[in-house]
């Protein structure tokens, strides 16, 4: 590994699949503690959609290196605490990135180590004053090992693909649901089956079933843990 770990400051890292609720849960559990944030998962996405600008294949391991090296990606917040606008190369791509094609398109460049490992620094730099929450799948596991509280959340298959169907609608993204179970069950395959950095509860995670809980209930639980080191 290339880059040396920045231990000054808490992490909080919260992992798991599609439709858990990993995403809000981070952003509450961010604007709660007024921490800084990092959605991991946007960053794939969004060198899965310069890839397709730049029509690179999905299978070019060096040309994804090269294009994750020199991604030109900002994530803008603002006071508010509403998730951040995501910016590739001035264009705001925050919500064509949420499409399940380019999730798709972002679990295949995330199955090649070499992007992995490009996207390193890039991810632990957001570990800053006073504090980060991380949303992703390795970030408890690769990223932060040494993070203050990792947390894996889990959900059944039609739940998640329930939630994630109401998300999608919410930003005007119309699927089928049939469509988006085998969707979500080839990526989470793909995710949980790669050999770099799987998607996998980090040895002493907590790990949080979702099904029966409300968003609120997630971000109770994690923070009474926070709280016992803050
Ligand atoms: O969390 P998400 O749905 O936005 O992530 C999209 C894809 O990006 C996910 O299917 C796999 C990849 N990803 C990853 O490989 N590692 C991460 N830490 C986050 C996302």
């Amino acid at each position: 590994m290339k880059s040396k770990k920045n231990q000054n400051y808490p992490v909080i890292t919260i992992d798991g699949a599609s439709g858990t609720g990993k995403g809000v849960v981070t952003h509450r559990i961010a604007k709660e503690l007024n921490w800084n944030l990092l959605d991991s998962g946007a960053l794939y996405r969004v060198l899965a959609l310069a890839a397709e600008k730049y029509h690179i294949s999905l299978d070019n391991a060096p040309a994804l290196t090269k294009a994750a090296d020199q991604l030109d990606v900002q994530f803008i917040t603002n006071e508010l605490g509403i998730p951040p606008r995501i910016i590739l190369e001035r264009e705001d791509v925050t919500d064509i990135i949420r499409s399940e094609q380019i999730g798709n398109a972002a679990s295949k460049v995330g199955a090649l180590p070499a992007v992995r490992e490009a996207l390193l620094d890039r991810q632990r730099a957001f570990l800053q004053y006073p504090g980060l929450v991380t949303d992703g799948r390795d970030m408890g596991t690769v990223i932060f090992p040494e993070a203050n509280l990792k947390v894996f959340l889990i959900a059944s298959p039609n739940i998640r693909a329930e939630r994630r169907y109401n998300q999608l609608k919410a930003i005007g993204i119309h699927v089928n649901l049939d469509a988006l179970v085998s969707e979500l069950s080839e990526r989470d395959k793909r995710d949980s089956e790669r050999l770099h950095a799987p998607l996998k509860p980090a040895a002493n995670a907590l790990c949080i079933d979702t099904d029966f809980l409300t968003i609120q209930e997630v971000v109770n639980q994690i923070m009474t843990e926070a709280k016992k080191f803050l």
